[in-house]
């Protein structure tokens, strides 16, 4: 089995080190910060005895585990890694600098990956010789738990790397798509409205928070409703990203942030991990108006949104459609497909729906996708 190499010790880093040693690699996870190791292996250790307590795992199993993983705080021990993923904060100008390290240190046959949610894998892979070995490896929070990995190849990445790549994390039991190098991959991208339509009809005053968050699960099935799931992702990091994708599609309205979560990020009002969101988890659950046509209304909109999104995607060929709707399942825990929904309720009602919400508030962020007026003309589906 190749030995794996972890650079950043972090949230994201130490997961993914647990599972590359549970699956039996000899794994180096490397911090150059002080305490970052020492934290990721008290984390580790914890996270193994729950795994043990729940009957998971057995004693023996955890020992082998930790037996694979070798914590370090010098870089050399990479040395002999047939993959490396870095997971270190979101810099460009410190990644670029560690993957001129690392390049310099592994053998030329080595994959040097990142998972950078934000970043472009072509400005990363600039700062290797070899380019063509380099490759987004996107896990998703918390790693060893969430199914989903996106691959991403940069326009250097040769195929070889790519098959190479995909064939190591499917036999980590991940399911595994492959996105384009552009910003927020796919899931990242295609969700964007859930939040962003959600916030938008709160501000026009539709509902409250409980009321829509009501509408999305009850009535469409989603495991948690928008506000929720902010809180629970955190206000400062579900901003950060939509600030991100705006800017990175050179301010697509479409990815508008607002200044409803922009004001809850400045007000400390960061979500479960601070107490206090959207919510406030020290009182009881304010209660939804559980208005079935209203509620309707709602989910209709925000899905439909979300439809155009999947649909943009792939009018723009970021990922095949089973992929967009895998991705969309297995990394946000979606009911069902976007694109098969699609296909259940009508594409020509998604349109129709788009149209008036462009006409009443004669915004760009309501253009239909071309791929969705095409198919209404064809009379298509998805599938
Ligand atoms: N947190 C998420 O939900 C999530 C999900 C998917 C991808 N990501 C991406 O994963 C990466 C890491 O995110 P995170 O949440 O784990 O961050 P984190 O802050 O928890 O961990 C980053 C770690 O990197 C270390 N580090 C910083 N500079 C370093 C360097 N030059 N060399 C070695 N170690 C260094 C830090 O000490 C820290 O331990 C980012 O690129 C982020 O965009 C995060």
């Amino acid at each position: 089995m190749i030995k794996v190499s972890v650079i950043g010790a972090g949230t994201m880093g130490s997961g993914i080190a647990q599972i590359a040693a549970t699956k039996g690699h000899k794994v180096c996870l490397y911090d150059t910060f002080d305490g970052a190791i020492e934290n990721a292996q008290k984390k580790l250790n914890k996270i193994l005895n729950r795994l043990i307590e729940k009957e998971k795992i057995t004693k023996e199993e955890k020992e082998n585990i930790l037996n694979k993983i070798s914590f370090t705080k010098d870089i050399r021990e990479i040395k002999g890694s047939k993959l490396v993923i870095e997971a270190i904060i979101e810099n460009l100008d410190l990644k670029k600098k560690l993957f001129k390290t690392i390049e310099d240190l592994v053998d030329a046959d080595c994959i040097i990956a990142s998972n950078t949610s934000s970043l472009s894998i072509a400005s990363i892979s600039g700062a290797c010789e070899k380019a063509e070995r380099v490759i987004g490896i996107h896990f998703f929070n918390p790693a060893p738990l969430m199914p989903l990995v996106e691959i991403i190849p940069s326009v250097q990445t040769s195929k070889k790397t790519m098959d190479h790549a995909k064939s190591i994390i499917d036999s980590w039991g991940k399911i595994t798509v492959i996105a384009k190098d552009t910003p927020g991959f796919i899931v990242n991208r295609v969700a964007r409205p859930f939040y962003g339509e959600a916030i938008r009809i709160y501000e026009e005053g539709i509902a409250d928070f409980a009321t829509i968050d009501w509408s999305l699960k009850e009535l469409g099935g989603f495991r948690m409703g928008p506000f929720e799931l902010m809180d629970y992702i955190g206000n400062d990091i579900n901003y950060t990203v939509t600030e991100t994708v705006f800017t990175a599609f050179y301010y697509d309205s479409r990815y508008k942030p607002s200044f409803t979560q922009r004001r809850m990020m400045e007000a400390g009002y960061l979500g479960r991990k601070s107490g206090r969101g959207y919510y406030d988890y020290s009182k009881d659950m304010p209660k939804a108006n559980q208005d079935r046509n209203l509620g309707k209304k709602i989910l209709w909109r925000i899905l439909s949104m979300l439809i155009n999104e999947a649909a943009d995607a792939l009018f723009l060929n970021i990922a095949t459609k089973g992929d967009i709707d895998l991705a969309m399942t297995k990394g946000v825990n979606y009911p069902k497909g976007l694109l098969s929904w699609a296909d259940e309720i009508g594409i020509n009602n998604v349109l129709e729906e788009l149209k008036k919400l462009q006409e009443e508030y004669g915004e760009d962020r309501y253009r239909p996708s071309p791929l969705i007026k095409r198919m209404v003309k064809d009379n298509a589906t998805f599938y």
